[in-house]
């Protein structure tokens, strides 16, 4: 099967068309023929070899980890999904195994969900890690509730755009900080309170909307953190969930200064073991129309080089998909 490859680590250069032979599933696992795959900062930050410390690779490595396709076969004592399946999940990247930037890609079983009705492969593509992230950092995590405020820290990247919906459908009031070419885009996504991060006094147009501070900050901005703030943010019983770049940001003392105040400090990583059931209940809020596509922009899968240094500079509005096959294999 194709694939872009890298042989290790480096800049978006070392990426380059490969073949390889088609995966075959095991117990648990399920093959998909992917058709479009998303671009994740974490697919870079992997490719540079950032979590090389933590996890073992194996070369020529297939990065990424958001995949939209059909199932093509499944591996002995899978039942939820048979072939020709529309299905959106997650690679196993994260252990080290070839993600979804090919032809094919292995999935375990429990890490894929059915495709919303009337999202696309490409839409869908754009949910597995952006989606679940936020979802889990607001629902579990966060416990964000009915009636509550949440400030959500880059609310125009790709966790930040479900995020919001996410927030909304749980009834909740949303601000989110965004750069002013931003600010149409995440209202047209349902916050109520755009703040553009370049203006500054970021604590005092927070208060003002939410007198006493917000009850949950999703920090989804990795290293331009809003966690020195937390303390001037935060409501009292409130939670600050942080959604970590390689590791949390958040020193001992300031997250024992914040007990004190009965405000929370935490990361999105306490809730990671439940990621499956995050896809689940994002797969069913999609379908139900709580959550809407973010915005998209594609590229073919020859061009992931240029799709990583554009992720690289931080500035893509909702998300980054590569095309693998033809949108109408479906
Ligand atoms: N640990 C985990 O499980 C996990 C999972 C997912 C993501 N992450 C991390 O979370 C971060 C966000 O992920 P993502 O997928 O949402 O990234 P992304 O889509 O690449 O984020 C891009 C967005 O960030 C915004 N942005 C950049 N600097 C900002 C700032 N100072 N303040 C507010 N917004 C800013 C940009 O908006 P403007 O153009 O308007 O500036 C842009 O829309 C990344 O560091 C990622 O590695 C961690």
């Amino acid at each position: 099967m194709r694939a872009m490859v890298i042989d290790g680590f480096g800049d978006a250069g070392v990426l380059r068309w490969g073949d390889l032979p088609q995966p075959v599933p095991g117990p648990g696992e399920v093959l998909v023929r992917v058709v479009c795959a998303g671009v994740n900062p974490a697919d870079w930050k992997t490719r540079e070899g950032k979590l090389s410390a933590y996890i073992d690779y194996h070369f020529p490595f297939v990065l990424g980890f958001d995949l939209a396709g059909l199932v093509e076969a499944v591996g002995e004592g899978v039942e939820a999904f048979q072939p020709g399946d529309r299905v959106f999940g997650m690679s196993r990247q994260g252990q080290g195994l070839d993600g979804s930037y090919a032809e094919y890609c292995i999935a375990g079983a429990a890490f894929l969900a059915p495709l919303p009705p009337r999202w696309s492969f490409a839409q869908a593509a754009a949910l597995p890690v952006a989606g679940t992230t936020a979802y889990g950092g607001i629902v579990d995590a966060g416990e964000l509730g009915v009636g509550q405020s949440v400030l959500i820290n880059g609310g125009a990247g790709g966790v930040g755009s479900i995020g919001i919906q996410v927030a909304k459908a749980l009834g909740a009031r949303v601000a989110v900080t965004c750069g002013a070419d931003n600010q149409a885009y995440v209202r047209g996504l349902g916050a109520d309170l755009a703040i553009d991060y370049r203006g500054g006094d970021l604590a005092g147009k927070v208060r003002a909307w939410a007198p006493g501070g917000v009850d949950l900050v999703l920090d989804a901005v990795g290293l331009d953190t809003l966690l020195p703030a937390a303390l001037d943010i935060v409501a009292p019983g409130g939670r600050y969930v942080e959604i970590e770049t390689l590791m949390s940001r958040a020193s001992d003392e300031l997250v024992a200064e914040a007990a004190k105040r009965d405000i929370r400090i935490l990361s999105n990583m306490v809730a990671v073991a439940r990621l499956p059931e995050h896809l689940k209940g994002l797969a069913a809020l999609c379908a139900a129309g709580g959550v809407k596509p973010p915005a998209i922009e594609a590229m073919p899968l020859g061009d992931a080089a240029e799709a990583h240094r554009r992720v690289e500079a931080q500035h893509v509005r909702g998300k980054i998909i590569l095309d693998v096959a033809d949108h109408d294999a479906g």
